[in-house]
């Protein structure tokens, strides 16, 4: 009789020996959540298309990152929804501009938080594009120049870390300059090194009201199709001095996060979208899967594929009850 000696299913018996030879934990403190906060509004507003999301005024992003730090949560990361736009998305740097405003109000609460900064235009632009237009095409350069601007606002206003997200070459070396020379040396930052031009940002667009005017992110953001291109990308982040690299989106990207941390070694981030939130919460909402299963396991995923650190819209349920 050819009976299996080894038999992996002894070790999956009980849920204590499950728990023993269980291989990745996710742990809070890697969690980082991300936060909306609009100019010119007092009280919550709903996302639509993204259900327990909502933008909010400077006092409860306050409220919000104490929650987040009493659970035990790693860092938020900023995104701003300004009053008024105009072409170059002056908002981005302007010493009150939104994030800036809630960086030092957040700073001020001394939560122990990591506070980010998302370091990007198109919240600010006009036209939604993530710098400004010259002949139709967003103009890398001078995006460079208004980059540098922003991150030394987010710096001044108490930013632990900034996070560009444009997706414009040369962004990480410009970005380290413009601190360097303002005396910003010990603040780190988080590359957007690999991100998609993915049709799951789409939520977030409407949260962030930066959906483009016209066309579209593919000029600048990757193509879906391609890996080699995203270590190439991260590589170059990585001599231009980013700290952190990130993969975005993550679920659809577990091989390009895969890939990343095993090239490099670096502490790595993955971003779980907008879109990979709001397919769970509709799949959810009819009753078609198990919604607390499926976020622990959509999250385990990432970690299990070599993020050490996840961005999430489910950090503090996560931190909370799972
Ligand atoms: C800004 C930015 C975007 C996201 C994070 N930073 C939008 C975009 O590139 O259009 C998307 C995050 C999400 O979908 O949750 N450039």
């Amino acid at each position: 009789m050819a009976f299996p000696q080894t038999r992996m299913r002894r070790l999956r018996r009980t849920a204590g020996l499950r728990s023993l030879v269980r291989e990745e934990r996710l742990d809070p403190s890697s969690l980082v959540l991300p936060l909306f906060v609009a100019e010119g509004i007092s009280a919550p507003e709903p996302v639509g298309s993204m259900p327990g999301v909502a933008r909010h005024p400077v006092a409860g992003a306050v409220q919000e990152a104490r929650e987040a730090a009493e659970l035990g949560i790693g860092g938020v990361i900023l995104f701003g929804v300004p009053a008024a736009r105009d072409a170059e998305g002056s908002g981005a740097w302007a010493p009150d501009g939104i994030v800036q405003q809630a960086l030092g109000e957040i700073a001020a609460a001394g939560t122990g938080l990591v506070l980010i900064a998302d370091t990007c235009l198109c919240e600010y632009t006009d036209h939604g594009h993530c710098g400004p237009i010259v002949d139709g095409d967003v103009d890398n350069d001078a995006t460079l120049e208004l980059l540098q601007k922003q991150v030394v606002a987010h710096a001044k206003a108490g930013a632990d870390m900034v996070a560009p997200s444009g997706m414009m070459d040369g962004m990480v070396a410009a970005i380290r300059e413009a601190l360097d020379d303002e005396g910003f040396t010990g603040v780190p930052i988080m590359s957007y090194a690999a991100k998609y031009a993915s049709g799951f940002y789409g939520p977030f667009r409407e949260a962030a009201e930066s959906t483009p005017k016209f066309g579209d992110r593919r000029a600048y953001q990757m193509d879906p199709a391609n890996a080699d291109e995203a270590i190439r990308e991260v590589e170059l982040d990585v001599d231009e001095g980013a700290d952190i690299v990130m993969v975005k989106p993550a679920g659809p990207y577990l091989d390009i996060i895969h890939r990343v941390k095993t090239t490099f070694g670096l502490p790595t981030a993955a971003y779980q979208v907008s879109g990979e939130f709001a397919m769970i919460e509709a799949a959810a909402a009819k009753g078609w899967i198990d919604r607390e299963r499926v976020i622990r396991e959509s999250l385990t995923a990432i970690k299990r594929a070599g993020a050490d650190i996840i961005i999430s819209y489910f950090t503090k349920e996560f931190a909370d009850k799972l």
